[in-house]
């Protein structure tokens, strides 16, 4: 059997070029997780697009750079699944509920069944609807920041992301309960590391915690999944969910509920905080660019509140979001693990592989993008690429559900923040990125009113060797 886009089955040529380290393949994923930029480029520019990290004759890790591999491998789901391997809490338990049902552990017939029912959910008009909630969570953050002259901008932009996905997914109704659970929530994704490495129900473990912590959420959902039973007009997506229903009448289990709008939250608000940290920071980078937007947003939106429908037609912010998400990928690599034996880019590929494609690698191609390391928004105007070349939110059956969202989310907080607020990193501030693009000391950031006088601040940190400028 020959798999789409040249995917295939055993018999091609066999060996992966790749690092060979006496201790192992592990050693080396140890230097991916230390340095992830630099490893992944080290490895693209020493080895090709194709590159193993072997234990024995057998690659264990395979890393597949370029537009091709990211196809094959996206477009494959039988082939290339998401692994489950991260979440290994016991099913029956209430943190099972939590973490088991979810799009991206799902796969074949059951996942697009449950895509199709979230879908609706994630439409242009429904998007449209939330993005009231958007403009006044985002005046309420700039509210608190009066009197302030520094803030950690990314802990900023968590609490804003989180407090926005809490209202437009659960429709929380007030502001007391909204905090509650963001508390509730922040204390399980912070929990999962220790769910997975040490599933241990002792007294006093971080499990036993978790547990609890699972628990007050699993009531707190469930009771406003009850709520939204008798709310067929909310407006949010968990009441989109609850009402959700196929042609033959199919509908999403209390249980899967909980689990999808759970997932949601964590899917969306970390990566959507990063993104916005990073755009904010590279247009403090950039005074040109920052001045020519703030042009384009004064002569669109004026002094009052954004139009959702006016933002989505200023070309200079949308080059600017989607040039920030090339550069800084909050999702920067995706994984899979092969199914059986497959072919990728001519080489056999046993089952059980992990094989990485890198969002990293694609968007700096200088085939693909000319100068790949300078932020240069004014590209998109002119410029189109295919999925598997510009892939800030996957392709494929799992690309991201909330895409629509997030730029919509980036669009309105940018367009009320820059026009009331002019950015600076503090001077000599420290700026690396992470494995997940959080940058690892915060984003150290000086407010002042905007007053239209925009200039670039030195800066240290691994972020030097990402960014030309
Ligand atoms: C800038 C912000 C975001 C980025 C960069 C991002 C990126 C991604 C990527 C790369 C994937 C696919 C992962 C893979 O193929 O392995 C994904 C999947 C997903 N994202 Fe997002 N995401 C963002 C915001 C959101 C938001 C706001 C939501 C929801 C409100 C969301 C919900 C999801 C869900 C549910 C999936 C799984 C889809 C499936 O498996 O079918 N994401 N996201």
């Amino acid at each position: 059997m020959r798999l789409p886009n040249g995917t295939g089955p055993i018999g091609s040529k066999p060996g992966i070029p790749g690092p060979r380290s006496v201790l192992g393949w592990k050693m080396n994923m140890l230097r991916f997780f230390r340095s992830p930029f630099a490893y992944q480029r080290l490895l693209y520019d020493t080895y090709g697009n194709l590159v193993a990290l072997n234990q024995g004759d057998k690659p264990s890790v395979v890393f597949a750079f370029g537009p091709e591999h990211n196809q094959q491998i996206v477009t494959n789901p039988d082939f290339f699944e998401i692994s489950s391997e991260l979440v290994k809490v016991p099913k029956e338990t209430v943190l099972g509920q939590l973490f088991y049902h979810n799009l991206p552990l799902m796969s074949g017939e059951k996942h697009k069944q449950h895509r199709r029912l979230m879908l609706p959910a994630f439409h242009h008009e429904r998007v449209m609807r939330y993005g009231a909630e958007m403009v006044r969570l985002t005046e309420r953050l700039t509210d608190e920041w009066q009197g302030r002259a520094e803030i950690e901008l990314n802990q900023e932009m968590k609490k804003l992301t989180q407090r926005i996905a809490l209202k437009t997914l659960f429709g929380v109704a007030n502001e007391e309960e909204l905090d509650e659970m963001g508390t509730l929530i922040t204390q399980m994704t912070k929990s999962i590391l220790w769910v997975t490495l040490a599933p241990v129900n002792l007294p006093y473990s971080p499990y036993r915690r978790a547990l609890r912590v699972a628990e007050r959420l699993n009531v707190h959902i469930r009771s406003m999944i009850e709520r939204k039973r008798s709310e067929p007009d909310a407006a949010d997506v968990l009441a989109s969910l609850v009402h959700a229903h196929d042609e033959d009448g199919a509908r999403l289990t209390d249980e899967e509920l909980v689990g999808h709008t759970f997932t949601l939250f964590v899917a969306g608000h970390e990566t959507t905080a990063n993104a916005l940290t990073w755009t904010i920071f590279l247009l403090s980078q950039h005074p040109d660019v920052m001045s020519d937007l703030l042009e384009e947003l004064h002569g669109a939106v004026g002094e009052g509140e954004p139009a959702l429908e006016k933002l989505n037609s200023l070309p200079l912010l949308e080059g600017v979001v989607k040039e920030s998400l090339r550069l800084m990928p909050p999702a920067q690599i995706g994984a899979r693990v092969t199914t059986a034996s497959c072919e990728l880019g001519g080489v056999t590929i046993p089952p059980n592989t992990n094989v990485y494609f890198s969002q990293f690698i694609t968007h700096r191609l200088p085939e693909l993008y000319e100068e790949p390391n300078r932020f240069e928004p004014g590209r998109w105007s002119t410029m189109r690429r295919t999925p598997y070349e510009y892939l800030p939110f996957s392709a494929g059956p799992h690309m991201c559900i909330g895409w629509g969202f997030a730029m919509q989310e980036m669009k309105v907080v940018l367009s009320i923040l820059l026009r009331r607020f002019r950015f600076s990193v503090v001077p000599r501030a420290v700026i690396s990125p992470n494995l997940v693009m959080r940058p690892v000391n915060g984003m150290p950031m000086r407010i002042v009113p905007q007053d239209g006088k925009f200039g670039r601040e030195p800066v240290r940190g691994t972020i030097r060797q990402l960014v030309d400028w």
